[in-house]
Order: C-alpha cells, then structure tokens, then sequence
C-alpha cells in the first residue's frame, strides 16, 4: 500500500515548525468517575506525538470519545481524562482546547489535545465545509487512529482529502504493514482462528477468510454451529441452526482450494453455565441432549497447537472457549502458548482476544498486536478501510 508516512516527512525535515494535526483513536473506557480504566489506546498514540514534538512542530491532537451527540456538550463526553494522563505519559502539561474549529494556539515544540472531535457539527457525515476547516489548521495531516480508520468521518477522510499533506501516523502505518504481511503476502500455511459467540456476526468475515487461508479454526458457539453442519449433535450448546447452510457453504469453499475447517474431535460440556460447573471431556459424538458445549477437548486442543506451530502466518479473533472460567479455559489456553511458540508472523484482534492475550501473557510473542476492535474486523472482512483508501489516493495524487 502506498502511503505517506509521517516518519518518513519528520526524517526529511518536512515537519520542522509545521503545524501537525494528529487524528489519534484515544476512545478509552471510563468508570463512573471518570477515570480511564484502560489505557492502551493512549500509550499507543504517545510514539506520534512525541515524533511530531521532536520535530518542532506545533502540534494539535484529537480524537473522538464514546458517541457524543453533535453541538452538545456534556461532561462526560470531555477528553478532559484523556489530557490528564497524556500528560503524565509526555512527561508535561496538556492543553484541552474547546471549541477549536476556528482556529487554534499552539506554537512550534508545544502540544495541545483539541476537545471531542465529535462534538462539532457535521463530524459524523464527514461535512465538507467542516473537513475543509479542519485541514486549514494544518500543514500536515497525520491519520494514527487505527480504531477509527473504518469510518469515514471528517477528522479521519475529509481532513485527509483536503489537507495540503496527508500523512499515516507510525501506529496506523503499523497496522497496515502488520495487515498486509498477515493477508496481501502471507507466508504460508496461513491459518486464521474466527471464535465467538455467534457465526451471524461474524459471517462475512468467514466467508472473506475461506477464500485465502488454508486452515480455518473455528471457536465457541461458532464452531457449534459448524458441528452442526459436519452432522454432529451439540445438545444444548449455543448456535444458530438456521445458519448451518452458511456454515457448510464455507466448509466447501475451503475443500474445494484444498484447505479446511478443522471441526472439534472432542470437546469440554457441562449441564449449566457456571464458573463452577463439573467439567466433562467427551468425544464430539458423545454430547448428550442436556450437555452445553464450553471448549474444545485436550485432543483437539494438541491437533490446532501442531498446526498454529507449524503455521508460517497465524490471524486471531476470538477465543475458543469460556476462558474466563478456569474449568473451560484449556483450550483458549493452548491455543495462545501454540501461537506464542510458533515461528508463524501472527496478528491479534478484537476485545476477548486481547484479554486472552493478556491473561496468558504472551504479548510479546504475538507479531502484532492490533488496537482496533470494530476497524480489526473490517479488514478480515476483506474491506478497504475509507483511512487506508485516503491515504493512498493523496499519497498518489
Ligand atoms: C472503537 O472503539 O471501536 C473505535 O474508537 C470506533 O468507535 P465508534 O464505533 O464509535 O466509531
């Protein structure tokens, strides 16, 4: 993907003095007391910022919290916590600027966050009027906001389209050389793992995915599903029988380019939904009518771990089974330690997947690690982001 990237403008002085817009996804998780209550989102958008300050140059960040709505403002909305803990990430004082579409104070070698983005007027619908505003604030626009980059808003395209430079920021050029090495030119045998609750939300990604990759793992009540197609039983276990066409459609697809979909050779159940629920492994013929499937068994577990060792690319969303709960989480648990012993270049997504990640530490054995939830799942889709579609029309023009 041709690109303009902002490390590459700061490294030929192009950024020296020069007012940088930076479009960061700081859309962070508050408590009721208005206290981030997780923060990777902040901590990754730190690297552009200081790149941009190193340059000397003046310096506005942005990004949009929650779902505000347009024109009112309320405290809770307020990137007020964000500023807060930007600062003590940067080690000084960060601004909040209000009301900043007309115009903004920041001199060379300073740094101020500009409010809510999604605040103004006319945001939401990328309104012309307003991203031409926007990109009079600056000499160069940096698009960092991964998390974002699957909406087409006006601090995220519009800006990009009328800014005199587009540029992507380093964590959003990460995402995407992370993304086209897992999916444009994989090293092969490239395998995904596509787990969760539902196949219907995840269909599209499924179907995208069957016709690239030699082996997909399927997870949770999606594999369920799947076992339904392969004609198992699956007692009471959680599924969408009417999706069973889907289901087999892709298990075809994936035959006929000679590559498959692994269906469970044995599985964990219980009676009920409880952490505290007696565990039983069972043959996957063996589910009885009062049995809820809640992970894959120790020998289909060892089965996928050869497979993701002996994979050269490995794609992650969602865990296969109820890994919160320590009788069921054997399998999410193998799976993470096989992806972490594995030579295979492998990428991560997605909300469950990262706290499978993080529970199991093996954060620094995963090739890339990606920030974005709703955005993460676009690309498996197989969908041009509108960020990464800007970028490569400014970066061209
Ligand atoms: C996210 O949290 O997935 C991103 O920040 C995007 O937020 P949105 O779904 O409100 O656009």
């Amino acid at each position: 993907m041709n690109i303009i990237r902002f490390e590459d403008l700061v490294a030929q002085g192009q950024a020296a003095g020069k007012r940088v817009f930076i479009r960061a996804d700081l859309n962070v998780p508050l408590d009721d007391a208005g206290n981030i209550t997780e923060d990777t989102r902040v901590r990754a958008s730190v690297p552009a910022i200081e790149l941009a300050l190193k340059a000397n140059a003046a310096v506005m960040v942005t990004s949009h919290l929650g779902r505000p709505t347009e024109g009112e403002f309320k405290p809770e909305d307020s990137l007020a916590p964000v500023a807060k803990r930007l600062g003590e990430l940067l080690g000084r004082e960060v601004k909040l600027v209000s009301n900043w579409v007309d115009g903004v104070d920041v001199a060379p070698g300073q740094v101020v966050l500009l409010e809510n983005c999604r605040l103004n007027k006319g945001e939401k619908k990328n309104n012309e009027e307003l991203s031409k505003k926007l990109a009079a604030l600056c000499d160069i626009f940096v698009h960092d906001a991964f998390g974002t980059a699957h909406r087409a808003e006006a601090t995220t395209y519009g800006i990009a389209q009328f800014a005199r430079v587009a540029s992507a920021g380093p964590l959003l050029a990460a995402e995407i050389d992370a993304i086209n090495k897992a999916l444009e030119a994989p090293k092969r045998p490239l395998i995904a793992i596509v787990a969760g609750s539902k196949v219907s939300t995840k269909l599209t990604i499924l179907e995208s995915l069957s016709k690239n990759v030699d082996g997909l793992i399927v997870g949770g009540g999606i594999a369920n599903t799947f076992m339904l197609a392969a004609g198992l039983k699956i007692g009471k276990s959680l599924a969408e029988p009417d999706l069973v066409g889907a289901a087999k459609a892709v298990i075809d697809a994936m035959k006929a380019r000679g590559a498959e979909v692994p269906i469970p050779e044995d599985v964990v159940v219980a009676k009920t939904f409880a952490a505290d629920a007696p565990a039983t492994v069972k043959a996957a013929t063996e589910v009885a009518d009062d049995d809820m499937i809640l992970d894959i068994g120790p020998k289909t577990a060892a089965k996928l771990a050869a497979q993701l060792k002996a994979a050269g690319t490995v794609v992650w969303n969602g865990p296969v089974g109820v890994f919160e709960f320590a009788a069921f989480e054997q399998g999410t648990k193998a799976i993470a330690q096989a992806i972490a012993e594995s030579s295979a270049f492998s990428i991560a997504g997605g909300g469950d997947t990262l706290a499978a990640i993080a529970k199991y530490g093996i954060e620094k054995d995963v090739g890339y690690i990606s920030t974005g939830g709703g955005a993460f799942l676009e690309v498996l889709e197989g969908k041009t982001l509108p960020a990464f579609e800007i970028l490569t029309k400014r970066a061209a023009a």
